[in-house]
């Protein structure tokens, strides 16, 4: 057993769809009771430790953070581990960037070794910031997938992740053809699926790049296995949506697309939604499937600046949650991915608070990869993975915090001033994996 002692913050429920105070909860002096890698007790500390039995507190290993704030690790709903290396690639938007960077950036992982290392790196870079589970587009390559969830067994991280399927519009080195992509993605199931922590995920990377015929084969797999998450690309670029119009001819839109071949359903998470009709979105909500949000990207990209108070009308609100879609996105860390989404919303004219930001990285990705019951919360039960957001991090962002009246202004200061060096400690399934060292420090 383990005790973890801090301030500590969670969500409830959708603060989108309710009032911050009934979906917030802040514990000034907090505890996390874990056992077993899952959450026994959290709250009051107080309380919480007095309700255990003497002997459980007695043997337990006791850890206490001060000027420290104890989350949900967060969740990064989309990106690309092959596309690590090529991060930062300058000057392209969607489809230029794509031939010109991503394409042969990808073919290297033909090879095992490549990407071992690369998968390595890529979830090292995850969990430096703070994040825990990723839902992850591997390559066209079988091998690129074993890789990765063999690199994320080693580390007991909860993964998901899928082998990118494509078979038109991309260099003949990068494409398989339906029935590969069918029975590749069938055998990568076999092979991971439920093993540990990985959960295999359906991924055709975008229509442009999947022919009707895989995309039926891909819809006939997912109604084979329709507990399975599915991830692919939604209306990220405006010469993107005008493609798949010519594609497509005989679709209403792009979500009519993936609709009609039954992969718009609970689970199914589709990467940027910028460019999304209102009627694509009803379907969405209608259907259950679910957008990422990847505002780093859509900057670089120039792609757009997705609504996100639109996207969560009352009405019919989107299911959503947040991206880092690194390598078209520009980093690793979920608060500086939600920086860039408070700066896209105010381009919007509006302000996303910083507990709509949070709850985003955390809860919002687990409910659109529908992992609610098992990660993105601080509750009994839940999976133990934490993010231990160090509130002297920086100079700057001690002095910041020193006018910090609420826990929605710490946590607003932590998501404009924070990055990797604002993550201290950070716990999967209740096992220390990172722990930031500080030049100098002991
Ligand atoms: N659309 C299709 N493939 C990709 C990709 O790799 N990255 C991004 N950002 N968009 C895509
Ligand atoms: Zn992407």
């Amino acid at each position: 057993m383990r005790i973890i002692r801090g301030s500590l913050l969670t969500f409830t429920a959708d603060p989108f769809l309710r009032s911050e105070a009934e979906c917030l909860r802040y514990e000034a002096d907090g505890v996390v009771v874990v056992e077993d890698g899952k959450i026994l007790a959290a709250g009051d500390a107080g309380p919480t430790l007095a309700a255990l039995p003497a002997e459980a507190r007695d043997r337990a290993e006791a850890v206490r953070h001060s000027d420290a704030l104890i989350v949900p690790g967060f969740i990064d709903g989309h990106l690309h581990y092959g596309q690590t290396e090529i991060i930062g690639a300058y000057g392209l938007q969607l489809l230029d960037w794509l031939s010109t960077y991503t394409f042969p950036a990808e073919r290297a992982f033909a090879d095992p070794a490549h990407a071992a290392d690369v998968a390595g790196a890529f979830l090292d870079e995850l969990l430096h910031n703070g994040t825990t589970t990723c839902c992850a587009f591997c390559t066209v390559f079988p091998q690129s997938v074993d890789a990765l969830f063999a690199e994320a067994g080693r580390r007991g991280v909860r993964l998901l992740a899928g082998k990118v399927c494509m078979d038109r519009n991309a260099p003949e080195w990068l494409r398989d053809t339906p029935q590969q992509a069918y029975d590749d993605s069938k055998a990568l199931i076999a092979k991971h699926h439920g093993k540990g922590r990985a959960e295999y995920v359906i991924t055709p990377r975008f229509a442009p790049t999947s022919s009707s015929e895989q995309l039926e084969a891909l819809g006939a797999l997912a109604e084979e296995f329709p507990d399975l998450a599915v991830q692919s690309h939604i209306s990220e670029n405006r010469d993107e949506v005008a493609w798949v119009r010519e594609l497509f001819p005989e679709c209403r839109d792009y979500a009519d697309v993936y609709d009609a071949f039954g992969l718009l359903r609970p689970r199914a998470v589709y990467g940027h939604g910028v460019h999304l009709n209102e009627r694509e979105i009803a379907l969405f909500h209608e259907r259950g499937a679910a957008v990422v949000h990847c505002p780093t990207s859509n900057l670089f990209l120039g792609s757009g600046c997705f609504n996100v108070e639109a996207a969560k009308a009352p009405a019919r609100p989107l299911r959503l949650g947040l991206g880092t879609d690194v390598g078209g996105g520009t980093s690793f860390s979920m608060l500086q991915t939600m920086n860039e989404a408070y700066k896209v919303a105010r381009l919007n004219g509006v302000s996303l608070s910083a507990a709509r930001a949070f709850y985003l990285a955390t809860r919002g990705s687990a409910e659109s990869l529908g992992l609610a019951h098992t990660i993105g919360s601080i509750e009994p039960g839940l999976e133990a993975d934490l993010a231990v957001l160090d509130l002297r991090a920086t100079p700057l962002l001690e002095r910041r915090l020193r006018r910090a009246e609420s826990p929605q202004d710490i946590l607003f200061a932590l998501m404009i001033l924070g990055d990797d060096r604002a993550v201290r400690a950070v716990y999967s399934g209740g096992e220390l994996v990172h722990e930031r060292r500080v030049v100098g420090s002991k």
